[in-house]
């Protein structure tokens, strides 16, 4: 019988239990190096004032302080490890500040550098280099066989822990010199502490789970408790003894689903194993039994995770002595070798970028328009990575994926209601699909000359309005950037479970270019297209679910689309018809360890089968017949180091936003000029029911953070920062070109009065070091430069800056089409056919131009007839098309282009002026 969980509150307050560095629960593994480091220097200091009385007995004192705050988290880390932190205690307790110096140095050196997963000597308290290993070292690293990557498997299991170290010894002997892989085991005894560990060990790849262990702690961490119920939807799940290993398995797929879980019990197994239980388990054993299967199925595993077929086979393929009468003489590289003018070409890249080109399909490296080999395996491995049904790679940036996507799923004189604001393979998709976009505006964040993401109310009504008008089941597709490029979090499962109340079989386009690392960290997966499509399948199936809707229909009775409070009111569709139609498309080379142009298609439809044939032949229609075998494998490269330390390298990327938020608007002299955009600057109040404000202590704690994230309507993506320079009269463009002149600091993209940073995986704090130190030399100068000029230095730093910071032109709406491309002129919905508008324009017949200065456009603003825009008309910064074919040009959109201080404006001309389809063209077509 299972029963609902009931997490006790936390009773133990008294001072004996160990307390967990609560505040930064999330960020442990990051500050526990620092930790470490601030030990060695306390016990540095220690060591110095030897001989000094009262001063020697403090730096004491305050060294075991300092190792017994550190010390409660060791347990959840194979390094330093019980042997190494037990001569740190010894020498504590001896009062020998030189040893202890050396030894708290020693670690914290290998935790830094993580010399540890590989170098012997780190695991040896005695020894300062691998040559003199000793039996404390882990065996497989003394044997130097090449670089095996290290990890570590979490054992949770009722034993009594003085059993630990005999059973951890038991599975050390099992190694062999061949295995690919070298690991150390932690073992736990309760559910807490499991879910401690995989939260803060970055090394975790696998956990074995031994039936009967314990629910409760012994350490104190009331973020636990919170963290806790969470995971375990809510507390709805049971935590009866008997369940309790395969509720905590759920728990850890829902956070870490890249881990692979063990489960061993003296239940049933054979029953055990098909049941929906084991469903997260990669294998059931019966107890201890087979404990060189359990290592083994360890190591395989991993090997799944590692495996790129394409990449190895790419290398294999390399390695071969081919002898090539092909096309792409530049294979093998002999032409550039031999070649008397460019051999440095070849120096440069080295031999092997040349020994794997090749224009071959045969040999293992498949097709990717027809994979059926090592790409169809290494597409299967990135849909289960990425959590998807499918995916698809593509060679040519998420611009082409998208209209693939668009081509795929979209048919001429269907309806797409797709946000104005999205990147222009969106628009230009859709122009070559022939489907009608009904375009929805993002709201304005008119301050920094940029959008935000589209509010679900405009959403709705412009489903509702379709609905009203008789063209709903023409509306096939929504499409959405998720998330912007200045970080705006859309919440996809919300947004798709509305609309599929209004429309079930809609199809999403979820533009997740700059997003594709979301999947890998635990905060962000909740935002992601593919999190939201996994979590709203389980949702709909369930039988809450089913009261939840039955009730809600009870209330609301059949949608009327002229009911204004539909927009306000939370929608469910009805489980029994809706169909889960998810597509996402990312730029893995945004985020991810891919060359230039490496993207991925990832799908989660239910009715793939109806769009299998278009997807095939718009997959033939935008992908090269040569694509770049180096990108194709990269893709599969990143997708191994996403699901074997994406978790890591996500977690960090965060925190290292984090810091660098905390840092330059915290900073007494940095922060008078320069500041990170908050949640609040960037997400309206409307949209932020939590009422989250900023992130960060003393702002919000990582419950705050979670909840907003959970439930906000939008939420803002801590990587992306967007610093405010107008405040130190600076414009985007020309503060980009100063760090990047001055500093060597490379951004993101530019505002009027901003610049976006972005942290990614790549990112060390020492970049974070760099950008501050660089803020802080600016403020300096700034300071300075007021202070020697005088109330005229003032006056013009103030005017620039109010320039910069208050007088920013409107950003225009989109207006409408004109009515000879639209179905029902005056009509309550705004789609057109910008197809037709498109093509019109390439008779030149049809257009006309008028320079932007010229009173002409006044007049005709005034008086008509409508200046209809022929072409799209792209400013960068900032991106979106202020005009789109088709387009009757309003008043804003002049003003908005003539206070335009850009340089690039595609689709524009400034010598030929705004390109218009004439009036006369408009008339006959409209009388067509
Ligand atoms: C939202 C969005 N989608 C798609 C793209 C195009 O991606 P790619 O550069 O991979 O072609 C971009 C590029 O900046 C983008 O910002």
């Amino acid at each position: 019988m299972s029963t609902k969980a009931q997490i006790p509150p936390a009773t133990r307050t008294q001072p004996s239990v160990p307390r967990l560095p609560a505040a930064d629960f999330f960020s442990a593994a990051e500050s526990r190096i620092d930790q470490w480091r601030q030990l060695s220097a306390v016990v540095r200091a220690w060591q110095a004032a030897a001989g000094h009385g009262s001063t020697e007995d403090a730096r004491f004192t305050d060294a075991v302080e300092l190792f017994g705050s550190v010390r409660p988290l060791e347990g959840f880390y194979a390094y330093p490890g019980a042997r190494l932190l037990a001569v740190i205690e010894q020498a504590l307790a001896d009062r020998n500040a030189g040893i202890c110096a050396r030894l708290v140095q020693h670690v914290s050196a290998a935790l830094l550098s993580g010399s540890y997963r590989h170098d012997a000597a780190a695991w040896d308290p005695m020894q300062e280099d691998s040559a003199t290993a000793t039996d404390v070292v882990p065996p497989d690293l003394q044997s130097g066989n090449g670089h095996r990557p290290y990890f570590e498997v979490l054992v949770v299991t009722p034993t009594d822990p003085s059993q630990w170290e005999r059973a951890r010894h038991d599975l050390k002997r099992l190694r062999r010199p061949d295995d690919a892989f070298v690991y150390e085991v932690i073992q736990v005894g309760t559910f807490e502490d499991a879910v401690i560990a995989m939260t803060c060990n970055f090394n975790l790849q696998a956990v074995v789970l031994r039936d009967g262990f314990e629910f409760r702690s012994r350490y104190d961490s009331p973020v636990l408790r919170e963290f806790l119920l969470r995971h375990m939807r809510g507390g709805e799940e049971s935590t009866e003894p008997g369940e309790l290993a395969t509720t905590l398995a759920r728990a850890i797929k829902r956070y870490r689903p890249e881990l692979d879980l063990y489960l061993l019990t003296d239940r049933a197994v054979e029953a055990l194993a098909g049941s929906d239980e084991a469903a997260p388990l990669r294998r059931v054993f019966h107890d201890v039994e087979e404990l060189m299967e359990l290592h083994l199925a360890i190591l395989d595993g991993i090997n799944d995770r590692y495996d790129t077929p394409y990449f190895s086979n790419l290398k294999k393929y390399a390695q071969r002595p081919i002898g090539t009468f092909h096309a792409l003489p530049i294979a093998r590289g002999k032409s550039v070798f031999r070649s008397n003018w460019i051999r440095d070409m070849g120096h440069f890249y080295g031999t092997n970028l040349f020994l794997a080109e090749s224009s071959a399909t045969t040999g293992g490296l498949d097709s990717l328009l027809e994979p059926t080999g090592t790409i169809k395996r290494a597409q299967d491995a990135t849909a289960r990575a990425f959590g998807a049904k499918r995916a698809y790679f593509g060679t040519n940036g998420t611009s082409t994926s998208n209209k693939i996507v668009v081509q795929a799923i979209c048919r001429p004189g269907d309806i797409v209601i797709v946000d104005r604001n999205c990147h222009k393979s969106h628009h230009y998709g859709l122009v070559l699909a022939g489907a009608q976009p009904y375009y929805v505006e993002a709201y304005p964040l008119t301050h920094f000359s940029m959008y935000g993401g589209v509010p679900l109310a405009s959403i709705k009504k412009a489903l509702l309005a379709c609905k009203a008008q008789g063209t709903l089941d023409r509306v096939r597709v929504i499409d959405l950037t998720n998330c912007t490029f200045d970080g705006h979090m859309y919440n996809p499962a919300r947004v798709m479970e509305e609309c599929l109340a209004i429309k079930p079989d809609l199809i999403f386009l979820w533009d997740e270019a700059w997003f594709g690392f979301a999947r890998f960290n635990a905060f962000h997966r909740r935002r992601t297209a593919m999190g939201a499509a996994a979590a709203l399948t389980e949702r709909f199936s369930s039988d809450t679910y089913r009261e939840e809707y039955d009730k809600f229909k009870a209330t609301t009775g059949p949608l009327d689309p002229q009911n204004p409070a539909l927009l306000t009111t939370r929608l469910l569709p009805d489980p029994d018809v809706v169909r889960l139609r998810v597509y996402q498309t990312c730029s893995t080379h945004k985020s991810m360890s891919a060359l230039r142009q490496g993207s991925m298609i990832l799908v989660w439809d239910e009715d793939f089968h109806l769009v299998e044939g278009p997807f095939e032949e718009a997959f033939f229609t935008h992908t090269s017949t040569s694509p770049n075998l180096q990108i194709l494998a990269s893709l599969d490269v990143a997708r191994r180091q996403m699901e074997l330390e994406g978790y890591e390298l996500t977690m960090r990327a965060a925190e290292i936003a984090f810091r660098l938020r905390r840092e330059v608007n915290g900073h007494p002299l940095i922060s008078k000029y320069f500041h990170f955009a908050s949640p609040a600057e960037m997400v309206p109040a409307e949209f932020r029911a939590s009422g989250i404000t900023d992130y960060g202590r003393p702002h919000a704690t990582w419950k705050d953070l979670l909840d907003a994230w959970d439930s906000d309507e939008f939420a803002l993506d801590p990587t992306r920062l967007t610093l405010v320079c107008g405040s130190a009269g600076f414009d985007g463009t020309q503060f980009k070109g100063l760090l990047a002149e001055r500093f060597d600091i490379q951004i993101n993209k530019t505002s009027r009065n901003s610049v976006l940073l972005q942290t990614n995986i790549n990112n060390t704090r020492s970049d974070a070091a760099l950008l501050v130190k660089a803020l802080a030399d600016l403020s300096r100068e700034i300071d300075r430069r007021l202070e020697d000029g005088g109330p005229a230095e003032r006056e013009a730093f103030d005017a620039r800056v109010r320039s910069l910071m208050t007088d920013v032109p409107d950003l225009p709406d989109f207006s409408h089409f004109h009515e000879a491309f639209r179905d029902a002129p005056g009509g309550s919905s705004n789609e057109g056919h910008m197809r037709d508008a498109f093509f019109m324009a390439y008779d030149d017949a049809n257009c006309e131009f008028i320079k932007l200065a010229s009173p002409e456009i006044d007049q005709r603003l005034a008086n008509g007839p409508d200046m209809v825009s022929a072409n799209f008309v792209i400013p960068y910064p900032p991106g979106f098309p202020i005009m789109v074919p088709g387009q009757v040009i309003r008043p804003d959109t002049i003003a908005f282009m003539r206070k335009l201080d850009v340089k690039e404006i595609h689709g524009y001309h400034a010598g030929h002026g705004l390109k218009l389809l004439k009036p006369s063209a408009l008339t006959a077509r409209s009388e067509r």
